[in-house]
């Protein structure tokens, strides 16, 4: 089984402004060549600016969230559709922002890949547990049981990535240990290979959660990580730049 190559994809929240797009162009000069595959999430409004300016580099562009229809009454939403139609190739999926601030259950983020499959975008879905989950021994219970409920069967030989994103490390500079991470990114790919059989081994299973400059060589060596999800250090090229070569 191939090894799938790693993917750093930078998730800009609600962040980021046209102005900002000069650092997306800075990210693409410096990323050139890279041993990894380099994304952007940014707000949705400026995916199609940007897709435009990357177009022809190595980095790709990618949403942050999409609604589990193509279009309709939603006032407010965004397809997976519309995403694709505005360049998008990726698109994130389930954050536990997402999950915390708008309810979105595991069955709503498996609705959602499925949108994302029939617009042809490559989903990274998040899934994580909450600190309190975790003092209580539950972390690997709650993240299988996560992976279960959100990845549809329809995934079986798409391309997709899960990021395993623990609550109490997104924006705290808190980060658990290099064992702590390993274990759940075993246990992640333990379920993946019980739900789409050997196939499992090429999906990526990035790690999300305070990645910065000075963690993020020793983070993405660590066994089963196939990459990382970066919040506050991707809005700046040199710190993205610098995740992205520690690898
Ligand atoms: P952070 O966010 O890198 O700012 O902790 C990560 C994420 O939410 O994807």
């Amino acid at each position: 089984m191939t090894a799938p190559r790693p993917l750093i994809a930078g998730n800009w929240k609600m962040n980021g402004l046209r102005a900002s797009l000069v650092e997306a162009a800075a990210i693409a000069e410096g990323a050139a060549g890279c041993a990894a595959r380099v994304a952007i999430c940014p707000p949705a409004v400026l995916i199609h600016l940007m897709s435009e300016l990357l177009a022809g580099t190595e980095v790709l562009v990618g949403g942050q969230d999409a609604h589990w229809e193509d279009a309709g009454a939603f006032t407010g939403d965004v397809s997976a559709r519309m995403l694709a139609d505005a360049g998008a190739k990726l698109v994130i999926l389930g954050h536990s922002e997402r999950r915390s601030g708008w309810g979105e259950t595991d069955a709503m983020v498996a609705r959602k890949v499925q949108a994302a499959l029939r617009a042809g975008l490559e989903p990274i879905v998040c899934v994580g547990e909450m600190l309190e989950q975790r003092n209580a021994g539950q972390a690997a219970p709650i993240v299988t049981e996560q992976v279960r409920g959100s990845l549809p069967a329809e995934l079986a030989g798409r391309p997709f990535c899960v990021a395993y994103e623990p609550v109490w490390a997104i924006g705290t500079g808190l980060t658990p240990s290099i064992a702590e991470i390993e274990e759940m990114h075993r246990a992640v790919r333990a379920t993946l290979g019980e739900k789409f059989g050997p196939a499992a081994e090429a999906v990526p299973i990035l790690y999300g959660g305070s990645v910065k400059p000075g963690n993020a060589a020793e983070i993405l060596h660590a066994a089963e990580v196939g990459g990382a999800l970066v919040g506050g250090a991707s809005l700046k090229a040199a710190d993205f730049l610098a995740i992205v070569r520690a690898l």
